[in-house]
């Protein structure tokens, strides 16, 4: 067996009691970005979205979604999109990479009408698992590993939350869930600002760190403009402030204060 870091990481994981895991994670929950890397291969992978800590997170993320707490923010922003589009029909919203379904449970008591809200997430195995063994027989919420044809499928609406930076080929991505000819895309928690594009290594929870890209912003809308897309709706996610977390690797110039919401409607 070679004996690298991620060995002893596992190692070290293995002999730690669950308790202090269950510490070490909660201090972890704030990212921290390191490097600024050509690509994501040179940024390296370690997988945290199948890790012990991940999952344990979204475990404890999940039952918080489910206590219907008062929403603000993103999720408010979120609920406040999906009612305008689903007073007077049914329509279908595909969450891609969401998780266990958690932004579906947050916002399913403030849904307006939730009958006209068909919800389906892609994401790992493990996670949608766990959605799944919350869902009931109110929750119109289903969930995929991988995506759905779009010859069988359309979709009203493409969610993706604090995602899209995890994903190689953004644009590849964009283009395929544009194929599900959607009427509005809401971006919520987008990590990008008035700066270069960039990938960097995101330590995440439970030590393992993936690649992780920063946008510039008028390179995404431009993007949905080109395809047919204005801006509707767009804030600064000031709740997300992520100043604290770049290490002195990343130039100033480099560094956005918080994440963003955006939402593009069709023209
Ligand atoms: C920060 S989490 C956000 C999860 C979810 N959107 C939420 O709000 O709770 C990032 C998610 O991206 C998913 N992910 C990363 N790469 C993916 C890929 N290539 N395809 C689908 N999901 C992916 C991970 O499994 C993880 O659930």
């Amino acid at each position: 067996m070679k004996f690298n870091a991620s060995v002893l990481k596992d190692i070290i994981a293995g002999i730690t009691p669950l308790s202090v895991k269950r510490l070490y994670w909660k201090s972890m929950r704030s990212a921290a970005f390191s490097g600024v890397f050509k690509d994501f291969a040179e940024a390296g992978d370690e997988h945290p979205w199948e890790s012990e800590g991940w999952i344990e997170l979204s475990r404890q993320k999940l039952q918080a979604a489910l206590s219907g707490a008062p929403l603000d923010g993103y999720l408010g922003l979120t609920a406040e999109t999906i009612n305008e589009l689903s007073g007077e029909k049914t329509i279908k919203v595909l969450d891609f990479a969401g998780g266990t379904g958690f932004v579906y449970y947050r916002i399913f008591p403030f849904l307006a009408a939730p009958d006209n809200v068909l919800w389906h997430v892609v994401d790992n195995a493990t996670l949608i698992d766990m959605g799944r063994s919350h869902k009931t027989e109110r929750h119109r919420l289903a969930f995929f590993e991988t995506l759905p044809p779009a010859l069988d499928n359309n979709y009203d609406v493409v969610y993706i939350n604090a995602s899209l930076q995890y994903i190689d080929d953004h644009v590849g991505l964009l283009k395929k869930l544009l194929t599900y000819r959607p009427r509005c895309i809401i971006l919520t928690r987008l990590l990008a600002g008035d700066i270069k594009t960039y990938v960097t290594s995101q330590i995440n929870v439970g030590w393992h760190k993936t690649p992780c890209r920063f946008l510039n912003a008028r390179e995404i809308i431009s993007f949905f403009d080109q395809e047919g897309f204005d801006v509707l709706k767009s804030a600064p996610n000031r709740a997300e402030c992520l100043s604290g977390h770049y290490d002195k690797s990343i130039p100033t110039a480099m560094r956005i204060p918080c994440s963003m919401d955006i939402v593009f409607r069709r023209r």
